[in-house]
């Protein structure tokens, strides 16, 4: 298992579009393993391949408090959304920025497990959520491009401050 490295908004593999998996092996079963470490140890409730320079459509999730919820999503197409919800959202590439976005209260999407194997899963609340955000990040969009373009300036410019600050 291996920790591995973040992109940060403003980066621009983040607008990366994901290709599908061609193929559900073994390179994409360590992969998961992987970003879920990496989710975990953030600590986050999701990750999106795209988030960790990895541009095919893979995603991680666990929404629980004791990490008992891991869920893997090959492939995931949304099929539908229903209702309205409005959370703040935060996102491990835009790391101390919450803000407030509108998503589907409920979605049901098809994917692949981690054998390769379609099936279904309807969610509502906080995991129709992150399966929404996280499905952006695959289309190369990360949760601030909802907000103005006034404060997606003042996000990158405060995110600026900061790496210099840690570099
Ligand atoms: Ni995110």
């Amino acid at each position: 298992m291996a920790l591995l490295p973040i992109l940060h908004f403003p980066d621009p593999r983040l607008h990366t579009k994901a290709a599908p998996v061609a193929r559900v092996d073994d390179r994409i079963r360590t992969l998961i393993r992987d970003m879920a470490e990496t989710m975990y140890e953030a600590p986050g409730i999701g990750l999106a391949a795209t988030q960790v320079d990895v541009h095919e459509r893979v995603v991680v999730i666990d929404v629980t408090e004791d990490k008992s919820g891991l869920l893997a999503l090959i492939n995931p197409e949304i099929l539908e959304r229903s209702g309205e919800q409005v959370g703040e959202e935060g996102c491990l590439s835009v790391p101390g920025i919450y803000d407030k976005v509108v998503r589907a209260e409920r979605v049901k999407v098809r994917a692949l497990n981690t054998q390769g194997e379609p099936f279904e899963l309807e969610a509502e609340g906080l995991l129709a959520v992150c399966i929404q955000h996280e499905l952006d990040h695959l289309d190369g969009k990360v949760f601030v491009e909802y907000l103005s373009t006034l404060k997606q300036g003042r996000i990158k410019s405060k995110l600026a401050k900061r790496a210099r600050i840690t570099a």
